[in-house]
């Protein structure tokens, strides 16, 4: 039973600029089956990456207030430009909440790299932002590793588009990994929650350059192992009610029908996904 106002039943709110973090999702699904989902892609007000850090913060504040609306105990922030731009912002508005950000996974690839070069592909915002700087050179001073930082420009629309194997799409990855590989980099961070979606392409790139053995890492599986262990010591988890079993929904700031295909086509299933455009959540009045 939980000691706090909030209900194991009540659902976790997960959120990205769009379809991305539904790569967190899936993850979050196979570890704690029996959670409430409540999903938002914002998809017409992606991509974050190109945008300044304040309308990113603003933007994921007034998410964050429609998912607590929605009654969410715990927040998964799906997305690692929102995570860099907002997350500290969150925990201080959101004290009670548990809050579970996404960041490129560094100090797990200096550990996967066996020369010390790794390749870190994220948005440009990401790798802007001081957090995720202070980060870096944290992990590069106790590991010794060397970051080679890319940002990946128009990827992470490519994959809100649906292009996960297109010409074009596998052009731009050819374009942002053959220069890291040139540089000896033996170990890849997908360090934008999209960027998983893509991975069959990106393996297809790095066999194409001729190199073997690259190292992909992916923080997916940890985020939601970190969701579970924030949630078991708030004493938030929900147990298996055959009445009542897990339920998804899916909001949008694009098209539901979008985000319906994405459910299909990345998840397999088929929840009932609404538009909104989050107008009514950016006053604090709301919280
Ligand atoms: N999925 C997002 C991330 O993890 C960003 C994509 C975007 O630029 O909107 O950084």
């Amino acid at each position: 039973m939980s000691t706090s106002l909030l209900s194991n039943d009540a659902p976790v709110g997960i959120f990205d600029s769009g379809v991305g973090g539904l790569s967190i999702l899936r993850h979050i699904r196979a570890q704690l089956p029996h959670e409430h989902l409540v999903y938002v892609a914002d998809s017409g007000f992606a991509p974050y990456g190109d945008k300044p850090e304040d309308v990113v913060a603003e933007r994921s504040l007034a998410i964050a207030r429609f998912l607590v609306a929605k009654g969410a105990k715990a927040l998964v922030v799906a997305c690692n430009t929102a995570t860099v731009s907002a997350v500290r912002l969150m925990r201080t508005r959101f004290p009670a909440l548990a809050i579970v950000g996404v960041e490129p996974g560094l100090k797990p690839a200096a550990a996967a790299s066996r020369n010390g070069k790794v390749g870190v592909l994220a948005t440009e915002r990401t790798l802007a932002g001081a957090k995720f700087l202070k980060l870096r050179d944290e992990i590069a001073q106790a590991s010794g590793a060397h970051f080679l930082l890319q940002p990946c420009q128009g990827l992470a629309d490519q994959i809100e588009f649906g292009e996960l194997d297109s010409s074009a799409t596998v052009g731009m990855l050819k374009r942002y990994i053959a220069p890291l590989l040139a540089q000896g980099a033996d170990t890849l961070v997908l360090g934008c929650t999209h960027y998983p979606l893509v991975q069959a392409s990106i393996e297809q790139v790095i066999a194409a350059c001729g190199v073997r053995d690259v190292a992909l890492i992916d923080t997916g599986e940890a985020v939601a192992r970190q969701l579970g262990r924030l949630l078991e010591a708030g004493g938030l988890l929900r147990a298996f009610d055959p009445a009542l079993p897990a339920r998804v929904e899916g909001w949008t700031s694009a098209s539901a029908t979008a985000l319906s295909a994405a459910f299909n086509s990345l998840v397999g299933i088929d929840p009932p996904v609404e538009e909104t455009d989050f107008a009514g959540f950016y006053t604090a009045g709301h919280i």
